[in-house]
């Protein structure tokens, strides 16, 4: 990809308010789109979120009042609710030592990094709604990545984080010990021409350190 065609997806992609509820995305532009969340960095490869993606009108609508009633979540193709994972952070669980076991390594070499991931994380581990602020802050560069790549192939998305978290976490029937909602990602296409977007200069954003 060239810097043009990179900077074209960052220009086309925009917050978008309404969609074109007659265009669909097919499944292999939204298998393209979930993949790239797939593959998104994330702390210790933790990959500490879920995407669950909704593509039945009538959960749209029962959805959408949690979601402070925006147009973008019936009208669009693919609602994608991206998920922070709770439960499978703690060591106890076994699971992080899962991760790390994922590369080959001696066992010792696996309960140093389990010990360092334990020692280093302490504080974020010890309550379920830490947990939450650290996976749900590494979601948003999956859901960053997807927007991006969805503009990429002419496809449109709003990240949405206007809506009542337990209402909606409620309505979609989550256990929250295990997952809780980070963010309202809907894609489609426009139904109107995009807005203008509205940025500080570079100079006000960017410091180089001298
Ligand atoms: C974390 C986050 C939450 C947002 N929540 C909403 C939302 O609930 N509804 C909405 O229409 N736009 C929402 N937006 C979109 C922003 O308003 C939009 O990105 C910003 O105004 C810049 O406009 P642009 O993305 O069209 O360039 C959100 C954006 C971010 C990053």
């Amino acid at each position: 990809m060239t810097k043009e065609q990179f900077l074209e997806a960052m220009n086309f992609r925009h917050a978008c308010k309404v969609f074109d509820e007659t265009k669909k995305i097919s499944n292999d532009d939204l298998n393209f789109i979930l993949e790239i969340g797939r593959k998104s960095p994330s702390s210790f490869g933790m990959e500490p979120w879920k995407f669950l993606v909704i593509q039945n009108q009538e959960l749209k609508e029962k959805v959408k009042p949690a979601c402070w009633n925006q147009a973008q979540i019936t009208s669009c193709s693919d609602l994608v609710i991206v998920l922070a994972k709770i439960e499978d952070l703690k060591v106890e669980t076994g699971i992080p030592e899962k991760r790390f076991a994922r590369r080959p390594m001696p066992q010792e070499k696996r309960d140093f990094y389990v010990n360092l991931y334990a020692s280093h994380l302490k504080e974020t581990l010890s309550s379920d709604k830490n947990i939450y602020e650290w996976t749900a802050r590494q979601t948003y560069i999956a859901a960053g990545n997807m927007m991006t790549a969805a503009a990429g192939i002419g496809i449109d998305s709003c990240p949405i984080e206007g809506f009542e978290k337990e209402k909606l976490e409620a309505i979609l029937e989550l256990d929250t010990t295990k997952y809780q909602v980070a963010l309202v990602l809907p894609f489609g296409y426009r139904l109107n021409e995009q807005s203008e977007q509205l940025r500080l200069d570079f100079n006000e954003v960017v410091e180089f350190v001298k």
